[in-house]
């Protein structure tokens, strides 16, 4: 239970993502939406429990680790931009955190409300939450001045702490069985995302769409590379400005922007 991993749960949210410099993950355990979704510029990954940090580091096979004197654990240089785990407490990290005009986004996946879990008496993880945890993290996390995202079950704690919030539903499967999964959202549905491999509601939505991705590049592949190009220059002039100003600073990253949005960046589970 908690990790978000499952199938067709991390493609969820990673759905819900605006483009952002930084992502702020305070109750990262294993990260695994931080792991699948596109690198930042910059991402900080913050857990008490220093052991679900360590392994954070391990399976995403960082190289190289340096100790930081600004109480920073492990700062993990694994070509996934620059990410940086803290051991601590993340709703006090929150309390403190300064956007200073960075596009910061922040993804909370703090421990489920007991009374909304099938066990509600089965501690979960190292550092289980009682209810005034919740009732204390809630008002932190509808102050912050930047787009944020949280994941629980529903309640009606949550429900009214953040009233007015965007709210998406969905089924997920669990260890323990069948499950709904919840998102709330200080901001409206977005249409700019930051990672748009995982768009679609349900697997073969996905795959229809990652079908029509394949095809129009391997299309494009078959072109001679002068009409490749004009084709792409055609798509990045009518339909740049779209997928996100900071993507298509040149030439080359629009083109590659394209690349990547037609479908050629990788093959990760949709
Ligand atoms: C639901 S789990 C997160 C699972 C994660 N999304 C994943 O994909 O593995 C909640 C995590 O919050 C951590 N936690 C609990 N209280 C915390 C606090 N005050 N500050 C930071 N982390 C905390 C727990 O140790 C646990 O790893």
């Amino acid at each position: 239970m908690g990790s978000k991993g499952g199938e067709g749960v991390y493609q969820r949210i990673i759905s819900w993502i605006p483009p952002h410099d930084v992502y702020v993950e305070p109750f990262a355990g294993l990260a695994a939406v931080w792991r699948y979704k596109r690198p930042a510029r910059r991402s900080i990954l913050i857990d008490l429990d220093a052991a679900a940090l360590d392994r954070i580091g391990d399976e995403a096979g960082c190289l190289d680790r340096i100790g930081d004197e600004a109480g920073c654990l492990d700062r993990i240089g694994d070509g996934r931009g620059d990410v940086e785990t803290f051991v601590g407490d993340g709703v006090d990290y929150l309390r403190r955190m300064r956007p200073n005009g960075q596009r910061v986004f922040v993804y909370c996946d703090p421990p489920y409300l007991r009374e909304t879990r099938r066990d509600p008496d089965r501690d979960y993880y190292l550092n289980d939450w009682s209810r005034e945890d919740h009732e204390a993290f809630l008002p932190v996390v509808a102050g912050l001045g930047c787009p944020v995202l949280v994941s629980g079950y529903w309640s009606d704690l949550y429900a009214e702490a953040l009233a007015g919030w965007a709210v998406e539903r969905f089924p997920a499967t669990t260890r323990a069985g069948p499950a709904e999964e919840v998102l709330w959202a200080n901001y409206a549905r977005p249409d700019s995302l930051h990672d748009y491999r995982f768009i679609g509601s349900t697997f073969p939505e996905r795959w229809r769409i990652h079908k029509r991705q394949r095809n129009w590049v391997k299309a494009l592949g078959r072109m001679a590379p002068v009409e490749r190009r004009a084709m792409l220059s055609a798509i990045v002039e009518a339909y740049g400005a779209d997928v996100g100003g900071e993507l298509l600073g040149s030439t080359t990253s629009a083109v590659m922007a394209t690349i990547d949005l037609l479908g050629g960046g990788g093959s990760r589970a949709l």
